[in-house]
């Protein structure tokens, strides 16, 4: 098969080397792709965002099933049109893809089919939403309904932080469109994990969870990132844990897409909040999380080929994956001055001598190459990946490739997988 993956990020990076490693796989693209993506795949270098152009690669490169990595080219439709030109893809349809696209869609979908989630109330006046604030008291959570780019969400302790962010998303206008109207939400109180879910439209596949770390700074302080580093399995997630998500989530979830006309194709990553009353859904995301996909296809054992083709073809039923028992651990290394602004073009050297390391593998989420040397391109920047006996085992094994690269413009945090190493030593 002819293969193409759509995205630039680690996530993207991490599905082209599973991908490649397929015995299906007889040629693999990747729009635009980087540095690393271009040691395994073919980058075509494009907008994610010009879907006329996505759509023109797969046919001029006789693509036979499209991958799609972010949300955005998702919401906007890219599968639509693919599918319009006749071409297979992995990922939900824009009707479908509204889980992620629109906060309010999902939290009266939530109620609709009573799914758990935090109680909530929308509003397109801030006059409203201010006094709903003053009643509701803090701590409460604001949403902005659209995309924002993981910066549209503010977890706000005193009533007049949540009043800022009010005025910064509807009056201020801050966040565009995606701010004009804004979700009010109580505050979950619990550990946070990611689940995975591959659906065809009408069946489930577990895909395992995983832990983000959102905050930029070590113990969790600071601003909210994209994610700083995973591991997974998330211990949180035990078998009853996940029990409870898939009958009380993401069952409900699937059924309902399709008795509303929109059923769900692709991966359904929940974020859940684990909290005492059992799990409840913060947000649901219509594609894998970045940098959970690199752990995830670390101790993916199975081809992952055969599986997403099975959810596109609607022939998840009686499938089955195979994983390796190790944890995975990815520690993301980003631009110094980041999630503000950066300088971008700062040069890493050591890369491939981490990645020559016993069980590591080192993901590209925005690298380019100048003659031989390799530059930052982005924010977050690389995925340092390892696995080991241990989650400690797997940490010390990806700082130790953290070590080895040379990147003065770059940081990471040094705590990637706390919790997990705390549980490990407490037995
Ligand atoms: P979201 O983009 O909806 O995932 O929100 C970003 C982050 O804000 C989440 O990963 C949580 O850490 C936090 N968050 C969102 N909603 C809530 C809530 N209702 N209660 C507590 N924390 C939340
Ligand atoms: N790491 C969280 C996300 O991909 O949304």
């Amino acid at each position: 098969m002819r293969l193409l993956v759509v995205g630039s990020g680690g996530r993207e990076h991490a599905l082209c080397w599973a991908i490649a490693a397929s015995p299906l796989c007889e040629a693999l693209f990747c729009a635009p792709g980087n540095a690393g993506i271009s040691e395994v795949a073919t980058c075509v270098p494009v907008d994610v965002m010009d879907l006329d152009a996505v759509v023109a690669i797969a046919r001029a490169e006789a693509i036979d099933f499209v991958v799609v990595g972010p949300e955005a080219p998702l919401v906007a439709g890219l599968v639509d049109r693919l599918a319009a030109a006749g071409i297979k893809a992995f990922g939900p349809t824009q009707a479908a893809a509204a889980l992620e696209g629109s906060k309010a869609f999902m939290k009266d979908f939530c109620a609709r089919h009573g799914i758990p989630t935090a109680a909530y109330a929308r509003f397109t006046d801030p006059e409203a939403a201010r006094a709903y604030i003053r009643a509701e008291g803090a701590p409460i959570v604001v949403k902005t309904d659209g995309l924002a780019a993981g910066k549209g969400v503010t977890v706000a302790r005193t009533v007049e932080e949540a009043l800022a962010a009010v005025e910064e998303a509807m009056v201020g206008g801050a966040f565009g469109n995606a701010g004009r109207e804004i979700v009010v939400e109580a505050f979950l109180e619990g550990e946070e994990a990611s689940f995975f879910a591959l659906v065809d439209g009408r069946n489930v596949l577990p895909f395992g969870a995983a832990q983000d770390h959102k905050a930029v700074g070590d113990g969790d302080t600071g601003p909210n990132t994209g994610g700083m580093g995973a591991y997974s399995p998330a211990p949180v997630v035990d078998a009853a844990v996940e029990r409870r998500i898939l009958d009380e989530i993401v069952r409900p979830t699937v059924a309902g897409m399709a008795a509303e006309g929109r059923p769900f194709q692709g991966v359904l990553f929940v974020g859940v909040m684990v909290t005492a009353a059992g799990p409840k859904l913060i947000e649901f995301n219509v594609r894998f999380g970045d940098p959970e996909c690199q752990v995830l296809m670390m101790r993916l054992m199975s081809d992952i080929v055969p599986a997403l083709l099975a959810a596109a073809d609607g022939v998840l039923d009686g499938f089955d994956l195979r994983w390796y028992p190790e944890p995975a651990l990815s520690v993301v290394m980003a631009t110094r001055g980041y999630p503000g602004s950066y300088p971008k073009g700062t040069p890493i050297r050591g890369v491939e001598q981490a990645a020559a390391m016993t069980d590591v593998e080192v993901f590209h989420a925005a690298t380019r190459r100048e003659g031989d040397r390799l530059l930052s391109d982005g924010g977050r920047v690389l995925a340092v990946t390892a696995t080991g006996a241990t989650v400690a085992e797997a940490q010390a094994r990806a700082y130790a490739a953290v070590d080895a690269i040379d990147w003065p413009g770059g940081f990471c945090r040094r705590d990637i997988g706390w919790r997990a190493v705390a549980r490990e030593r407490a037995g």
